[in-house]
């Protein structure tokens, strides 16, 4: 067990990471900030978007004081909008009381952390002693000891945490995962811990972890009335806290009679449990009626409206009216 640690916290030094943007400080808001970007999303993806947020929202009292669709405009493209979404909620408590909680149950008590992503965030800002779990973390695990299982794996990641340099070890069990231990074709040859790996030892790689059955997708369809109307487009804000609250999109069902309708290329998103299929209609108004003038409503130009906070795929639309 010993072994397991020292044998990652060695490789970490020489192999590991350096020159993350997140690496390198002790700032709670800085190290949450990247926690939670990661969560879903890949190391490369998260950091643009994690310089450009930075950038408007220097501190967690910058950050509360915007409004949630600032947050979530520079969210727009990173998807999982809960993830925004609950960033400015914690953002907020944060900012009320008085800081950042400093223990692995303090931090998961916010909003949008979670056991691991508290634990990443108590080891990396505040020195604890704390075992994450993301998903590197599992398949390392699952390889390395052929032990699966949300219970099992947590109680083998507790017992693993060295006493000392918790933060080198976690650094390194992400990066082991993300860069050695991938899930195809995994670099063996550089693991610090392949002697020992079970998954190798009994050829059972490819099935450790074992992938989750995943039933095919159920489709959505959406239809999406792109009303333009003098080189303006207009939006609707999604409600609530679903898939996309709280974006901007096409409006999904017919507002006003339309005289000659145009098919624009349909466009395909998968989500976790769904894949969308959305055909976008074109509705060039000669004229606007009072009723889309509404709260929740704007009309944007076309420009504009690549901008604002909308999901990839009415980005996607919305690229293809600024071209046409
Ligand atoms: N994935 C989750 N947290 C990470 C971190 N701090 N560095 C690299 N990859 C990560």
């Amino acid at each position: 067990m010993q072994d397991f640690a020292s044998r990652l916290t060695a490789w970490q030094r020489r192999h590991g990471r350096r020159d993350l943007p997140w690496q390198g400080t002790r700032d709670p808001y800085r190290i949450w900030l990247a926690e939670v970007m990661l969560q879903q999303t890949q190391v490369e993806t998260v950091i643009p978007y994690y310089g450009r947020f930075l950038a408007c929202f220097p501190d967690v009292g910058v950050l509360a004081a915007a409004s949630q669709d600032e947050v979530l405009r520079l969210w727009s493209g990173l998807g999982y909008y809960a993830r925004g979404r609950n960033l400015y909620a914690a953002a907020r408590e944060v900012v009320q009381r008085g800081g950042f909680p400093t223990t692995q149950e303090g931090l998961a008590a916010l909003p949008g952390v979670g056991r691991s992503t508290a634990a990443a965030i108590a080891v990396f800002a505040f020195r604890r002693r704390a075992a994450i779990l993301d998903g590197n973390a599992k398949r390392v695990l699952a390889r390395r000891f052929g032990v699966e299982g949300e219970r099992l794996q947590w109680q083998l990641a507790e017992a693993l945490l060295p006493a000392r340099a918790v933060g080198a070890y976690t650094q390194a069990l992400m990066d082991l995962g993300a860069t050695v231990c991938t899930r195809a074709k995994p670099a063996c040859a550089c693991c610090p811990v392949a002697a020992a790996c079970v998954a190798r030892r009994e050829g059972r790689i490819a099935e450790l972890p074992r992938p989750r059955a995943r039933q095919p997708l159920p489709l959505r369809r959406a239809t999406w009335f792109v009303y333009v109307h003098g080189g303006r487009v207009l939006l609707e804000r999604r409600p609530g806290s679903g898939l996309w609250g709280g974006l901007w999109a096409f409006p999904e069902s017919p507002l006003f009679e339309v005289p000659k309708p145009r098919e624009l290329a349909a466009r395909e998103h998968g989500f976790t449990h769904f894949r969308l299929r959305a055909q976008p209609i074109l509705c060039a108004l000669r004229k606007v009626l009072p009723r889309a003038e509404a709260p929740g409503r704007m009309w944007l130009n076309v420009a504009d409206a690549v901008g604002a906070a909308v999901p990839s795929p009415v980005r996607a639309v919305l690229k293809g009216l600024l071209r046409a």
